[in-house]
């Protein structure tokens, strides 16, 4: 594969708010995930979040080739340093219902912020790139699942307490 695939954006950088990326850190970027980010500690970054397991790059090609044919629903983005390391992350699938007119609904997953940079506003400026992303694709609302010690995360940025989750694990 060619350094221009590997480096190309999942989804168009037009998608990623230019007000957010101005108001990170020195040397800090916001941008779409891409391939070759195996090697830039994405998975590390996750690892902050739950169980990643011993992903190969083999088996990360393959599942971000999947991720990629459904660039329209899957919009991963990160946060980098001056080092160009990845440093967080978040995600928004983007659900198309026929209720609701039609609807479409944004699902925010899997936000983490490296250990050593939290509190320094990256993962309020995730989930602000994620709203313009989901206002931008249509969605009429976005909506996610945390646990009670990270309400007041999700409250800072805007969120309100709206139902409760129920799982089946298989
Ligand atoms: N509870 C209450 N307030 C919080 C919390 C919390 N757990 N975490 C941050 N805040 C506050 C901050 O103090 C700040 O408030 P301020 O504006 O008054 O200063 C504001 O929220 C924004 O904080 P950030 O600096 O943007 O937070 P950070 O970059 O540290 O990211 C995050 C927060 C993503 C929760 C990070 O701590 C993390 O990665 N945690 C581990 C993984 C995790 O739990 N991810 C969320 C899972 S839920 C999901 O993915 C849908």
């Amino acid at each position: 594969m060619s350094t221009a695939d590997a480096n190309a954006p999942l989804f168009s950088a037009e998608l990623i708010s230019p007000e957010v990326a101005a108001q990170l850190p020195e040397g800090y970027k916001i941008r779409p995930l891409q391939r070759s980010d195996y090697a830039n500690g994405f998975l590390d970054v996750l690892r902050v979040l739950t169980t990643v397991g011993d992903v190969t790059e083999e088996q990360w090609n393959e599942r971000y080739t999947w991720i990629s044919s459904r660039s329209d629903s899957y919009y991963l983005l990160c946060i980098t340093d001056a080092s160009s390391a990845i440093v967080g992350t978040g995600a928004l699938i983007v659900e198309r219902k026929f209720i609701h007119n039609l609807g479409i609904v944004g699902h925010i997953e899997d936000i983490a912020v490296a250990k050593d940079q939290q509190g320094k506003k990256l993962g309020l400026r995730i989930i602000q790139a994620l709203d313009f992303v989901a206002e931008k694709v249509g969605c009429y609302k976005a909506i996610l699942d945390c646990s009670e010690a990270n309400e007041g995360f999700y409250v800072k940025c805007g969120f309100k307490r709206a139902g409760l989750e129920m799982a089946h694990y298989y």
